[in-house]
């Protein structure tokens, strides 16, 4: 009979694989946790209380913000900076980072961490129930005491202790990584737990299916345009042509490709030279999660997780999922 493995023991199980360790990077991984059933609790409810709609602001990219991403936002401070073990928090949502007030790290010796996230990721799919969800990354922190800085914050990928990402779907799914293997845990609603049912996550090598938004076919360069093509001609050999999929929730897509093998593109076009998706809240956590199942991520020249952020909101161009799927498409391009 399977055994009943809970999130938090799964992650106390990790740490003990580490002497050293203090406790508090599993404390944050229980805060985001906590903050995600929140989170779900409420996306679930959306269509029953008055929360669907726009709240008339926009953020930092110009994007009007809804009331779930506020609440999403708002919901992971709540639960995260009480902990003592953050100096600083960035999240899509906010236009600059949030140092930790220092009456939280009062009693703790040093607050070591700092989190990333983008509460809501897929938002504009909200009002037509398709699976939307939270991405996150912790990283230990640069300067040695007192509130967190910039550059704590502005730190490459592969310096991430910890990512991950929620998704609520038909169940709410959390999926992490603290480089030990990638791990799945789905949430029974009736006890408030989320459960292992997947334990070290590989994402097939080669695939059979892309996700890209072929809407901007005409803005890629030729390279990509090839390479789309390509996955689109008759070719049994090869296993050709692939399957297209793409609802347009980071999260959603990117999950399903790694259970299932694919590669999802959002590449620089004619109007977003740098691709849409931001690399501190996005790219980086997923690219650190596809390596750790085996896969790839790169900007189509340069490994995700090497590119040194120059600022909070940068953005990426993103080629990430199966080894062999990625590669053949940085094969195409200039
Ligand atoms: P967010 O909701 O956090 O702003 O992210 C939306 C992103 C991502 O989830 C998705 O892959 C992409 O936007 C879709 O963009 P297009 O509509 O341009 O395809
Ligand atoms: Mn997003
Ligand atoms: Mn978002």
């Amino acid at each position: 009979m399977k055994k009943f493995i809970t999130l938090y023991r799964h992650i106390i199980e990790q740490e003990r694989k580490y002497p050293e360790a203090t406790g508090q990077l599993s404390d944050l991984l229980a805060d985001i946790a906590l903050a995600c059933k929140i989170i779900s609790l409420e996306v679930n409810r959306a269509g029953l209380i008055d929360i669907l709609g726009f709240t008339g602001e926009e953020n930092v990219h110009g994007e009007k913000v809804k009331k779930l991403d506020e609440f999403a936002h708002e919901t992971l401070i709540r639960a995260m900076e009480v902990s003592g073990h953050l100096c600083a928090i960035a999240s899509e949502e906010s236009e600059d980072f949030i140092p930790v007030n220092e009456k939280y790290m009062g009693n703790r010796p040093m607050s070591k961490y700092v989190v990333h996230f983008d509460p809501l990721d897929g938002s504009s799919n909200i009002d037509a129930n398709i699976s939307i969800g939270t991405i996150f990354s912790i990283y230990k922190r640069i300067s040695k005491s007192g509130p967190g800085t910039l550059e704590d914050c502005l730190q490459k990928g592969s310096n991430q202790v910890a990512a991950g990402y929620v998704i609520y779907g038909s169940s709410t799914i959390l999926v992490y990584s603290t480089g030990e293997g990638v791990h799945g845990f789905t949430l029974d609603p009736s006890v408030g737990e989320f459960l292992l049912f997947y334990e070290n996550i590989k994402i097939p090598k080669k695939s059979k299916t892309f996700s890209i938004n072929e809407g901007n076919y005409h803005k890629w360069d030729e390279g990509l345009r090839k390479y789309i093509d390509s996955l689109k001609a008759e070719n049994k050999s090869e296993g050709k042509p692939y399957s297209a999929r793409y609802v347009g929730s980071l999260v959603a897509d990117f999950h399903r490709n790694l259970l299932y093998g694919g590669i999802f593109i959002y590449p620089a076009d004619t109007k977003n030279p740098n691709g849409k998706l931001r690399l501190l809240y996005e790219a980086n956590p997923l690219a650190f999660i596809c390596e750790q199942a085996g896969g790839r991520a790169t900007d189509g020249r340069r490994r995700i997780l090497d590119i040194e952020p120059e600022n909070l909101h940068q953005r990426t161009p993103l080629f990430i999922g199966s080894e062999d799927d990625v590669r053949e498409a940085e094969s195409y391009l200039s």
